[in-house]
C-alpha cells in the first residue's frame, strides 16, 4: 500500500522543474532556520523549503507535491511548541513557509474586520488594526514571531481569551489551498451566515493536516481607551479563583486578562533580570496579574480599585499600575518567567484545562502528586486561569542526563494527564497536539471521534501529504497495522 518513494534527487528535480525561480531552497545553509522551532527542542530535516509569493504559487506547489506524492508541512513563525510545523525527522517533507505571503489585503473600521495574509507576523497585524483605532485581540508572548496563519492553524489562545475568545472565535473567513492544489475561497466579512456547514471550522486548529491557510478574515474590536493592570498576592489558588469569580461580576465584566503565577514563577523572573525588585512588599504563595480594558465613559481605574479594596478578605497585598509603563513592568515578570523557566535547557511543557470551578483542586492535587512522585523536579505553574487553562511545567534537576530527562518527562506527563482525565479536562488547551502530545492524545480519544476525524482527513487529504503524522498517525502506519 505504500506510495513508491523516489530518491531525494528525483523529487527535488521534479520540484525545480515545476516551480518558478526564486522560491525553492535546498542548500543546507539556506534551510537551516526553517529546521527547528523557537524552543530548539523540535527539529527535522526537510527535503526542501519553498517560500511562495502568492496563493497561485502555493497552489502550484501543492499540485506538484500531490502529483509526486511529496509530503508537505506548512510553516509559520515556529512558536507552536508541539512539533507540528517543523519537518519530520525522516527528511522527506517539503516545508512551505508562508513568510512571504504577509500583506494586509483590506481593513475596515466600520466592518470591524481585516483580511490579512497568513504569513503576516501577529504583531504587525495588530499594528494594522491599531492604525484604524481597532484591536486584533490575539495576544501572547510570541506575538512578535508567530504568524497569523499559524494562529489559525493552531487555534491560538493567549492572555485575552477570557474576553474575546480563542482565535476560532475571531475568524470570519479563510482562504485555504487544499492538498490537490485547489483554492477554497471562504474569505468573508459576514458576521452572520448560516448557509450549510461552516467549513472554515475544519481548518481552524487542524495544525496543517487538512490544508494551507493562505489568508484570514478576522474580527476586530474598538481599541480600549483605558487599560488598567494590577498585580495582587494571595494565600492560595483557591483564593485566586474566588477572586476571579467576584472580579468578573464586580468589574462590570471588563476583565481582559486574569493570569495566575505561583511564587516560584516570580522567583524565576526576578532571577532572570538582576536589579528587578520584588513587585509587592509581601512575599505571597500565589499571584494574579489582572487586566481590565474599556472604552467610553467609565472610570475603569475606580472600578478596579474599588473592587480590589472590597476583596481585602482574599488579597494579601497588591499594586495597581499607575501608568502604562508600570503596567508593562508587571507584564514583564510574566514574560521573563516564561523565557527563563527552563534554565536554558529542556523542560516539560503542558497546557491543560479543566472546568474553572475545579481548577484550584486540580492544581493542588497535581502539585502534591508531582511532589510525591518526583520530588527532585521543579514544577513551574502559571496560566490563563480565567479560562481554566494552566501551564504545569516540569524542570529537571541540574545535571540530569538526556535519557533520565526523557524518562522524567514521560512519567510526570502521565501523572499530570491522569489527573486531567479525572477532572474531565483537556491535555491540550492551547498549543495543540502536533507530534509531542500525539501518543497521549491517541491513547485517550474515543472510537467515534477518531473515526469521524479520520474520515474528514481521508476526504480532504486522501494521499496523506498534509502534515503527515501530526495529530494522527501516518496513514501508511495505520494501513500496515490493519494488514497485519
Ligand atoms: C504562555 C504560552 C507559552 O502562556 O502559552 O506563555
Ligand atoms: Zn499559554
Amino acid at each position: 500500500m505504500h506510495a513508491v518513494t523516489e530518491p531525494r534527487e528525483t523529487l527535488l528535480a521534479a520540484l525545480k522543474a515545476a516551480l518558478p525561480d526564486g522560491i525553492l531552497l535546498s542548500a543546507e545553509n539556506d534551510i537551516e532556520r526553517y529546521t527547528h522551532d523557537w524552543s530548539g527542542d523540535h527539529f527535522g530535516t526537510p527535503l526542501a523549503v519553498v517560500r511562495p509569493r502568492s496563493v497561485d504559487e502555493v497552489s502550484l506547489i501543492m499540485r506538484c507535491c500531490s502529483a509526486n506524492n511529496i509530503p508537505v508541512v506548512p510553516q509559520g513563525g515556529l512558536t507552536g511548541l508541539v512539533g507540528a510545523a517543523v519537518a519530520a525527522p525522516g527528511g522527506g517533507e517539503v516545508v512551505i513557509s508562508l513568510e512571504r505571503l504577509n500583506k494586509l489585503r483590506s481593513i475596515s473600521a466600520i466592518d470591524f474586520a481585516m483580511v490579512v495574509e497568513a504569513g503576516c507576523v501577529l504583531e504587525e497585524a495588530k499594528r494594522h488594526a491599531e492604525a484604524e483605532d481597532c484591536i486584533l485581540p490575539i495576544t501572547f508572548g510570541a506575538q512578535g514571531s508567530c504568524r497569523v496563519g499559524g494562529n489559525v492553524a493552531t487555534n491560538a489562545g493567549g492572555f485575552n481569551v477570557l474576553r474575546y475568545g480563542m482565535t476560532r472565535d475571531l475568524v470570519l473567513g479563510l482562504e485555504v489551498v487544499l492538498a490537490d492544489g485547489r483554492v477554497w475561497n471562504g474569505l468573508k466579512l459576514l458576521r452572520k451566515d448560516n448557509r450549510g456547514y461552516d467549513l472554515k471550522q475544519l481548518f481552524i486548529g487542524s495544525e496543517g493536516t487538512l490544508g494551507i491557510v493562505t489568508a484570514v478574515s478576522l474580527k476586530l474590536f474598538p481599541k480600549p481607551t483605558q487599560v488598567e493592570t494590577a498585580l495582587v498576592g494571595l494565600g492560595s489558588v483557591e483564593d485566586a479563583m474566588a477572586l476571579y469569580a467576584r472580579a468578573r461580576r464586580e468589574c462590570s465584566d471588563l476583565l481582559t486578562a486574569f493570569e495566575l503565577i505561583l511564587r516560584g514563577g516570580i522567583d524565576i523572573a526576578l532571577g532572570a533580570r538582576p536589579g528587578l525588585r520584588d513587585p509587592l512588599s509581601e512575599v505571597c504563595p500565589v499571584y494574579v496579574l489582572i487586566e481590565a480594558s474599556a472604552g467610553g465613559r467609565v472610570d475603569l481605574r475606580a472600578i478596579l480599585q474599588d473592587f480590589l479594596m472590597s476583596a481585602d478578605d482574599l488579597i494579601i497585598d497588591g499594586v495597581v499600575a499607575a501608568s502604562r509603563a508600570q503596567g508593562d513592568q508587571l507584564w514583564l515578570l510574566r514574560e521573563l518567567m516564561v523565557e527563563a523557566q527552563g534554565r536554558g535547557g529542556r523542560y516539560l511543557r503542558t497546557d491543560v484545562s479543566v472546568p474553572i470551578s475545579m481548577l484550584a483542586g486540580f492544581v493542588e492535587d497535581t502539585l502534591s502528586a508531582l511532589l510525591k512522585s518526583h520530588p527532585h523536579a521543579l514544577a513551574v505553574t502559571y496560566g490563563h486561569v480565567g479560562d481554566g487553562n494552566i501551564h504545569l511545567n516540569v524542570v529537571p534537576p541540574v545535571g540530569m542526563d538526556a535519557d533520565e530527562i526523557a524518562t522524567l518527562f514521560h512519567e510526570t506527563e502521565d501523572v499530570i494527564f491522569d489527573i486531567v482525565d479525572r477532572y474531565g479536562g483537556s491535555l491540550s488547551a492551547e498549543h495543540g497536539i502536533g507530534r509531542v502530545k500525539q501518543e497521549a492524545f491517541l491513547k485517550r480519544i474515543d472510537e467515534v471521534s477518531l473515526d469521524l476525524a479520520g474520515r474528514i482527513k481521508d476526504a480532504i487529504d486522501p494521499k496523506d501529504i498534509m502534515s503527515r503524522g501530526r495529530i494522527f498517525l501516518p496513514r501508511s502506519y495505520i494501513l500496515e497495522a490493519g494488514e497485519r
